[in-house]
């Protein structure tokens, strides 16, 4: 096809082996589910195109230089990756984007570079974007620009999925739905066979959710090994088997899942109560006296979280957590243990700006509203483990910033690492030892000098220890 482009678009396309990242995002999300039709919209070499057909999914590709034969389908799914990217024209980039929503009918999947990778791009200044030496243009966006680009294009609610990932749902039943996986997974079933292994994962869900499913919650071949036994006789089975306690621990937690995940749609558009997915529906009805009361508590949640001595009461109220004089840290692990206020306060963040998918622990600040989401990647094998990116969200601008430190030759690393983790969380013992056995040797006694990995590995030599593994022992003789 003659195109009549500025840049060379068809070299920015890249021969892909594996699923790009936006494609994989959406996997995870279960935004490609078997029904669903799929549309890769300015597919390039038709790299996701192939291994999408590989994991069975009804997908087609189109790009106007490589695929250009066949008119793109109008689709359940539109996936437009890293194609805003490369168009230097403003006008068509934001036609681009009308056209790829113009095809979806329930989610469009937009992926673009962002500015962090400035690094990456060198080239001269074209338009509101960069010229490399090859002719391809690329205009990086920034994570709030692209997020509120393409809620301004397509007049959609923008749920950010992660940095430079975000999804524009033209079906508000999908959006709800996604929303409820993100903050109440769904209860998963356990496995049965037989009517006394039926009865048994009907007891767990129970226990686990807090209240009995209805029919069209329980998986079909549970409620069929199910089906011959009366309702009352279920309900006294269920009444006689389940614990108690664990029931009413779990309506408690459920309760403010509720009113988390109605707190969190308030932030990004609330629907109504049709609307909401099924379990979230028999939620509201067994926990609230009303859908409007539920909204009502939900709302007021949401005003807390304005209210800075509020916030700083329930971090200081938390055992979860490490408390600095300026934000609370918490490991990936144990987030969704704080309390309800501070993940709605994570939660409203990571729809905003998206959470990235490497992470270790999030950081809340208690003045101002801003959380950064800080990757260890080796968090539990190391003692003391390197921070290697940042990635902040200002929930007041929306404005994002993301942080590398690969390059630096002296990163600032983390002590006491249990108090980011449950007391409970199977680690945290041995950190916990290795923390008592450091204070004793007088690791601690300078603190503004442990901060970075050249201080604390002086701090270890003038202490006459060294670490193997989560073990401190006395430094070998050199
Ligand atoms: C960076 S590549 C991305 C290719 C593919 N989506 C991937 O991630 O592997 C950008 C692609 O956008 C395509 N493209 C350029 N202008 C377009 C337009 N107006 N509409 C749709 N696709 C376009 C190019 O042909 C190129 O294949």
């Amino acid at each position: 096809m003659q195109q009549s482009w500025n840049s060379d678009r068809r070299l920015t396309a890249i021969g892909r082996a594996d699923l790009s990242v936006p494609a994989r995002q959406a996997l995870a999300d279960r935004q490609l589910a078997p029904g669903r039709s799929v549309l890769d919209y300015g597919c390039g070499r038709g790299g996701d195109v192939r291994a999408l057909e590989r994991l069975e999914c009804r997908v087609s590709g189109w790009d106007p230089y490589f695929r250009p034969e066949t008119p793109p389908a109008p689709s359940d799914v539109v996936l437009l990756t890293y194609v805003l990217n490369v168009i230097e024209d403003p006008s068509e980039r934001r036609r681009t984007l009308e056209r790829a929503w113009d095809l979806t009918s329930t989610v469009l999947i937009v992926s673009a570079r962002l500015t962090w990778e400035k690094s990456k791009v060198r080239g001269k200044e074209f338009g509101d974007g960069l010229l490399t030496s090859r002719q391809t243009f690329q205009h990086l966006f920034g994570a709030s620009e692209l997020r509120s680009y393409v809620e301004d294009v397509t007049g959609a609610r923008i749920v950010s999925a992660s940095p430079g990932i975000v999804y524009a749902f033209k079906d508000e039943e999908a959006r709800l739905s996604y929303l409820a996986r993100r903050i109440v997974p769904d209860a998963e079933w356990l496995s049965s066979e037989d009517t006394a292994s039926a009865i048994t994962a009907l007891v767990d869900y129970v226990e686990r959710r807090g209240r009995p499913p209805r029919i069209e919650e329980v998986p079909r071949s549970t409620a069929e090994l199910l089906a011959h036994l009366k309702p009352n006789e279920l309900k006294r089975l269920v009444r006689d088997s389940s614990d108690a306690d664990k029931v009413t621990e779990s309506a408690k937690r459920t309760t403010l899942s509720t009113l988390l995940y109605l707190a969190v749609e308030l932030f990004n558009g609330r629907g109504p109560f049709t609307s909401l997915p099924l379990s979230v529906q028999l939620d509201v009805r067994s926990f609230f006296t009303s859908y409007k009361e539920a909204c009502r508590r939900s709302d007021r949640l949401l005003l807390k979280l304005r209210d800075d001595g509020y916030v700083r009461g329930a971090m200081n109220a938390s055992s979860i957590g490490k408390l600095t004089p300026t934000a609370l840290y918490v490991h990936r692990r144990a987030v969704d243990r704080m309390p309800t206020i501070l993940r709605l306060y994570e939660h409203c963040a990571s729809i905003a700006a998206g959470r990235p998918q490497e992470w270790t622990l999030a950081k809340l600040k208690h003045q101002g509203r801003a959380v950064s989401w800080l990757d260890y990647p080796d968090f539990d094998k190391d003692p003391h483990p390197r921070i290697l990116s940042s990635y902040q969200v200002d929930l007041q601008s929306l404005e994002t910033s993301h942080l590398s430190y690969a390059a630096s030759a002296n990163r600032p690393l983390l002590h006491r690492k249990h108090e980011f983790l449950t007391q409970d969380d199977p680690d945290a013992i041995r950190y916990r030892r290795l923390t008592n056995s450091e204070v004793k040797a007088g690791l601690y006694k300078h603190p503004h000098l442990i901060g970075t990995e050249s201080g604390w590995e002086a701090e270890l030599i003038r202490c006459g220890r060294e670490l193997r593994g989560h073990r401190l022992v006395r430094r070998a003789a050199s």
